[in-house]
């Protein structure tokens, strides 16, 4: 795991919006791992900004989403098809047909499962997954559990993962209880992975992320498995982290 500590969060986004820049520029026909949430926002409104300024072009590119709620059309302000479209989408030169999020209304939720994997494994994998971190050590919605799973699948929330993301919803009781999520193995498939985090609310689980034991009780810790993963965090976000985890960005070829 390598881990960049960033100055700020513009710092932080600029250089994860880069990464998909480059990826895109080398692999135009890139398959991209997508997340919701507050922490990728800011990487983004950096990638629109890279696109007007003809740095990089999307029209060959694939993407998957991550999550969506159970029970919320994508018309829905809350649900993660509206971010995807109305974040990034809708300002790129991307084919919408190209890009896929978990269907949260689907009749037969085993199937659609099913076949968000298949649709992944047929388009050849994904190149570049970016990821969030739940203060639980959720990724996607990959709850702290007993076990975890490899496929997609529909998951119960926590109450911490309710209570988090009630901040988007008018009260804690429209918060969705269920999500279909992608599962551990589809995300460590993945051949690169960046997870972002930011804010002193991340310290504590980012320490156990990057120093901690593999325990399917914080599922982000089996990325220490992975072979290729960068963490991207800022200083608030690190500020409990040991001084040899930290390599400086000077010092990494990404
Ligand atoms: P956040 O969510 O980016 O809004 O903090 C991250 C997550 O829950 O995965």
């Amino acid at each position: 795991m390598k881990v960049i500590v960033a100055k700020n969060y513009e710092e932080l986004s600029d250089i994860a919006a880069k990464q998909i820049v480059e990826l895109v520029s080398e692999k135009p026909q890139a398959i991209l791992g997508l997340a919701t949430g507050s922490t990728p926002e800011g990487m983004y409104k950096r990638l629109v900004e890279l696109y007007n300024e003809n740095k990089v072009d999307f029209s060959k590119t694939k993407s998957f989403n991550l999550d969506e709620y159970k029970g919320l059309k994508g018309e829905h302000p809350q649900s993660y098809r509206y971010f995807m479209n109305t974040k990034l989408f809708d300002h790129i030169n991307i084919d919408k047909a190209n890009t896929y999020v978990p269907n949260g209304t689907a009749e037969n939720i085993e199937e659609e499962c099913l076949a968000y994997d298949e649709r992944i494994t047929a388009a050849g994998g994904i190149d570049l997954q970016v990821l969030g971190i739940g203060n639980n050590g959720h990724i996607g919605f990959n709850e702290p559990s007993d076990f975890l799973y490899m496929g997609t699948h529909l998951t119960d929330l926590t109450e911490d993962t309710i209570n988090a993301n009630s901040r988007f919803f008018d009260s804690k009781d429209e918060v969705p209880t269920q999500a279909i999520t992608m599962g551990l193995g589809g995300i460590m498939k993945a051949k690169r992975i960046l997870l972002l985090a930011s804010g002193e609310k991340k310290a504590p689980i980012i320490a156990k992320l990057v120093e901690g034991k593999i325990s399917t009780k914080i599922p982000a810790s089996i990325l220490q498995v992975h072979s290729d993963v960068v963490v991207i965090v800022n200083e608030a976000a690190a500020s409990l982290l040991k001084k040899n985890s930290i390599r400086n960005i000077e010092s990494i070829s990404l």
